[in-house]
């Protein structure tokens, strides 16, 4: 079912009755990039996805947008679906949203599921790469802008061999509005630490990480999960950073097994 709240697009699968199972997505991608996992996931779980604000489906409006605000969203959905002890995941910028929201309302969840993150905010060459995306945007538009940064989110052998796939990937993420990206990339480069609120998640928490992950490499995030007590971490063999994509089935085995602790 797909339903407007608050004006961004959310999209829910499976029984309510079930625990709400949210995810997140990382950037510049939509909900579609979890397909996979609520195809599964949704004869268990009550699957929630949306469209980030300013991505997919969900409009850029005046494109300012901040770490904080798209927690508030995500809060609002929470709320506004009445869900109660969501199971969390969330990738890449999905993961910084997820983090955030579970340092300021951690009672609301039950699980975290962290894939392909990490808890450090850009520091200033990080800054300045989301400034020359920013100026390369204005200047040549963001579908070069999605041509340049995308690569980087998969494993060499995925681009390879799973070409209409990728391609389809691309498409999409070149249809989002300029002011929406640009909008992220803002709120992305304004994030705050999470790294000291670490040691104080209660919840249990799955770190999974692709091994050819070049953006939040498994060192940066194995030290992330040394930092939460009750963690695992584990690796996904061949697969980049959008390892949930790449290697949906393994992900999502290795998520159920996790979930029947
Ligand atoms: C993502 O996949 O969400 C992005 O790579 C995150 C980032 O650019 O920091």
């Amino acid at each position: 079912m797909s339903i407007n709240i608050n004006d961004l697009s959310v999209f829910t699968v499976g029984e309510k009755k079930n625990t709400p199972f949210v995810l997140v997505h990382g950037f510049p991608f939509n909900h579609s990039m979890w397909d996979e996992q609520i195809k599964e996931l949704s004869k268990q779980y009550y699957c929630v996805t949306y469209d980030i604000r300013g991505l997919g489906e969900s409009s850029a409006g005046d494109g300012q947008f901040t770490m904080e605000s798209f927690v508030d969203d995500l809060e609002i959905i929470v709320n506004e679906l009445e869900l109660k002890k969501s199971i969390l995941c969330g990738l890449s910028m999905g993961g910084y949203i997820s983090l955030r929201a579970v340092e300021r309302m951690e009672v609301k969840f039950s699980t975290l599921i962290l894939c392909d993150t990490k808890s450090d905010p850009d520091n200033s060459e990080g800054k300045l790469k989301r400034a020359a995306g920013i100026k390369m945007i204005n200047e040549e538009g963001v579908e070069k802008f999605v041509r340049q940064f995308v690569p980087n989110c998969f494993s060499e052998n995925f681009m390879a061999t799973h070409k209409e796939e990728y391609k389809s990937v691309i498409n999409k993420s070149q249809l989002n509005s300029s002011a929406g990206v640009k909008g992220c990339l803002l709120a992305m480069a304004g994030r705050t630490d999470t790294t000291p609120f670490l040691q104080k998640i209660s919840i249990p928490t799955l770190v999974i990480c692709g091994e050819k992950d070049k953006l939040t490499p498994p060192a940066v995030m194995k030290s992330m999960a040394n930092n939460i007590n009750n963690s695992e971490f584990i690796i996904v063999r061949g697969a980049g950073h959008m390892a949930p994509f790449e290697s949906a089935k393994i992900v999502n085995q290795k998520i159920k097994e996790f979930l029947m602790r």
